[in-house]
């Protein structure tokens, strides 16, 4: 009898495994993944800028020039490639000669968008690119066009970039700064559809076309306003507008949130969820992948040589406000979900190399699906943190496609791919991620790997509970942890991915 249900179980398991497979082409591994897909987005919002990254040099909080210790030390860790910012729709209401000179002749504005708080304008350019350099991380600066002139934008572009003599060069270097910074990617305009001004595409198209003539730099990456979510009118409007001047614009943005509910008015609790709200958020994410498809497919019929990049410059989870946090501060928890739907968009990023060169989770400290939570002089690396970590080696790799056959997850009569991943090689090591959104299963996998590999070593972020996080003054719950996994038999190799976990393998 023990011997029948043994064979029954092992018959349940490899046709179980059967159905997971994922096969690693490397004949046709020849795209890098731009490091820049693992970037992430600062704004004047809530306490990402102010007590998040910069405390002032009197604060009490150990403080490098300002800079928080802690927050840069962890950002330094997290190989941070590209930063961006004021903004969000701050951008658009940003001036920048507000923010530089003594701090004490700055002048105060109102922020808007985001509490209505008093900006006091001591954070600004120079304090931006200062980071940026401490951090080593690229700039992303983002222009007022909302609210802007050409002008304006343009004497940013020369006090920041330039090294000839001008006024605003010379006002740089009064300001303290001799040598320009090296900043190459400038985003015109945020989301002008919306809170950008409000714009028609073609009306839109037709600003960019003009501030886009006067950024001019050798090696910049422009970026023009794309479309949010699927919004493929606004895609196919602002190509036809260019009217063949791709080359005007390098990158065009995609801004996509994960709401679990996809409601605004009621998005869900980051902290209280159940299978249905797991499952939801998960569909959710995954159909960014839908949406990255349809703007591409038009992209290529207006530029076919796909000179012009798509750049995600805003993605992530937007949940309800946590419990007695400040309206328009945008504060939420960030648990095992967070770090799931950060594996699994990282996933198809890497996979869509050929035409993403940019991605930027929202926000990096305090705000949204932010990788650092603060609180006074306290500091957590949230999952989300260690999912990008986990997903670091894919930085500058060699994409190696891959085709995955996965079981669904089925929750109440719908079901989505249980498992997703992508592959790179990188100084003669292979590297897969692997997520299950599965709450309850392990999902058996077969790889067929296409060579032999000497040894193979596993990592993993996964908690006990989906909800678990990682809390301030207490031992953190979810992190990244050794994960063992079985030899390989020539190019093939089972591995077994835990329930509600993310898996890096790594292969040389
Ligand atoms: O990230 C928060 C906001 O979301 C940004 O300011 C805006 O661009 C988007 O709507």
């Amino acid at each position: 009898m023990k011997r029948i249900i043994l064979a029954l179980c092992l018959a349940i398991n490899l046709s179980l495994s059967a159905q997971n497979k994922l096969t690693l082409n490397f004949d046709d591994a020849n795209i890098k993944i731009e490091k820049e897909i693992y970037g992430h987005f600062s704004e004047h919002l809530g306490t990402c800028i102010y007590e998040g990254i910069y405390v002032g040099e009197e604060s009490d909080i150990p403080n490098i020039n300002g800079y928080r210790t802690d927050v840069v030390e962890a950002l330094k860790e997290l190989k941070v490639p590209v930063l961006r910012w004021p903004g969000g729709c701050f951008a658009d209401t940003y001036h920048w000669k507000d923010g530089i000179g003594p701090k004490e002749d700055r002048p105060s504005i109102v922020n808007v968008f985001w509490g209505g708080v008093t900006e006091d304008n001591s954070f600004g350019t120079h304090e931006f690119l200062n980071f940026c350099e401490l951090i080593g991380t690229e700039p992303y600066l983002s222009i007022n066009v909302g609210s802007g002139t050409v002008q304006e934008a343009r004497d940013w572009v020369e006090y920041v970039t330039s090294s000839n003599e001008s006024p605003m060069t010379a006002l740089r270097k009064k300001n303290g700064r001799e040598e320009p910074w090296d900043v190459k990617f400038w985003g015109i305009g945020n989301e002008n559809w919306g809170c950008g001004g409000d714009m028609a595409p073609d009306y839109y198209a037709n600003v960019f076309r003009n501030f886009s003539s006067y950024i001019r730099g050798d090696d910049f990456q422009k970026v023009i306003c794309g479309p949010s979510e699927g919004d493929t009118n606004w895609t196919e409007k602002i190509l036809e507008t260019l009217d063949n001047k791709t080359y005007l614009a390098q990158g065009m943005s995609l801004h996509y949130y994960t709401l679990p509910t996809k409601d605004w008015s009621s998005k869900g609790s980051s902290t209280d969820f159940g299978e249905e709200m797991w499952f939801k958020t998960i569909k959710n994410t995954m159909v960014i992948e839908d949406y990255i498809q349809k703007h591409l497919a038009i992209m290529d019929k207006y530029d076919p040589e796909k000179k012009m990049k798509l750049m995600v410059d805003e993605w992530g989870t937007w949940y309800d406000k946590l419990p007695d946090t400040k309206e328009g501060f945008l504060q939420q928890q960030n648990t095992l979900r967070d770090a799931l739907v950060a594996g699994i968009n990282l996933n198809i990023f890497n996979n869509h190399a050929d035409r993403i060169s940019m991605a930027n989770v929202a926000q990096i400290v305090n705000v949204l699906q932010s990788v650092i939570r603060t609180n006074g002089a306290q500091m957590v690396k949230t999952p989300t943190y260690y999912a990008f970590q986990l997903y670091n080696v894919h930085q500058d790799a060699t994409l190696i496609p891959t085709s995955l056959e996965t079981e669904k997850y089925e929750f109440e009569g719908e079901s989505i791919p249980g498992l997703t991943a992508s592959a790179s090689e990188k100084d003669g090591v292979v590297n897969i991620t692997i997520t299950n959104a599965n709450p309850e299963k392990a999902m058996p996998v077969n790889f067929d790997l296409g060579k032999s590999f000497k040894n193979i070593s596993g990592k993993i972020v996964s908690a006990k509970n989906i909800t678990d996080y990682n809390d301030f003054g207490k031992n953190e719950q979810v992190m990244i942890q050794d994960f063992e996994v079985a030899k390989a038999k020539g190019n093939n190799l089972n591995v077994e991915i835990p329930a509600h976990s993310i898996v890096l393998m790594q292969l040389q």
